[in-house]
């Protein structure tokens, strides 16, 4: 495999949990969001909220909240005499391209200056709040918060899937083999690390299905299945957040 200092970065990534209380300075801020802003773009339709208060998530000292913004793009349409006629869910989906792209550049360029960060994916379910929060106009989503600060913690990545279950030339084909060897990479990965009970983070198991994990054996594949095996079957309370939001199709 080619390597170089970029690559090791990027292979070296890992979510951070644990933060030292230094406080990042303003012109590391600037240079990760300048990093993270020339991601590539459909309509830069995001913007970035920053939080140094105290008591963030995970105890760090920074929370950044990627949003979507179709806001700021109607104010310049509006000054060009121009409506937006395309809709919510259309722009809603190229936010979320725009907005991820450049969210993962900030984990990058943070890295690059040895800050470590982990996003909070439930951001979206807690739109109203922030909206609140920040003040936020019709039109701008919150899509995922991202903790960061120097790290406090050191252990190894974590394991991702074979690259033969990852990319597919010419044809998707997934046979047992595979995802018996893709189970077992995640899984063995992940205990070998007990990350699982390091956060004590089990799902419990809801209904009738009886508990024979313990964290000897529970692992990655147990804790996703059980999460969207059990999870957000009603779009209701997300598509109300979105609403909330001024976007509704
Ligand atoms: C969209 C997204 C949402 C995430 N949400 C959470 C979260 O709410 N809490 C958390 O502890 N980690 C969260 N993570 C971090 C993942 O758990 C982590 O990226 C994954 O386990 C792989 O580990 P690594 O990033 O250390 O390689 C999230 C990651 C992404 C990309």
């Amino acid at each position: 495999m080619e390597t170089n200092p970029v690559l090791e970065t990027m292979l070296n990534h890992k979510s951070v949990r644990r933060y030292t209380q230094e406080k990042p300075g303003d012109e590391v801020i600037e240079s990760l969001i300048r990093a993270a802003q020339q991601a590539p773009f459909a309509s830069q339709l995001y913007s970035v909220l920053l939080s140094r208060k105290a008591k963030l998530p995970f105890r760090a000292p920074l929370l950044f909240t990627i949003c979507v913004d179709i806001y700021k793009l109607e104010l310049f349409m509006g000054r060009r005499g121009w409506e937006r006629v395309s809709n919510d869910l259309g722009m809603l989906f190229f936010g979320i391209q725009d907005a991820s792209l450049m969210a993962q550049n900030m984990v990058t360029a943070g890295e690059s200056l040895g800050l470590g960060s982990c996003f909070l994916g439930s951001t979206p379910y807690r739109a109203e709040r922030i909206k609140k929060e920040y003040k936020l106009p019709d039109g701008v989503f919150p899509l995922v918060q991202l903790t960061m600060g120097y790290p406090a913690e050191e252990f190894p990545p974590r394991p991702r899937y074979p690259l033969a279950f990852t990319l597919f030339e010419d044809e998707y084909k997934i046979t047992d083999e595979m995802l018996t060897e893709a189970m077992r990479a995640m899984d063995e990965g992940y205990l070998a690390q007990g990350y699982y009970e390091k956060q004590k983070a089990r799902i419990k198991l809801q209904g009738e299905r009886e508990e024979t994990f313990t964290y000897e054996n529970y692992s990655w594949t147990e804790h996703i299945s059980r999460k969207w095996g059990q999870w957000l079957k009603d779009p209701q309370e997300l598509l109300d957040q979105l609403k909330k939001c001024g976007l509704e199709w």
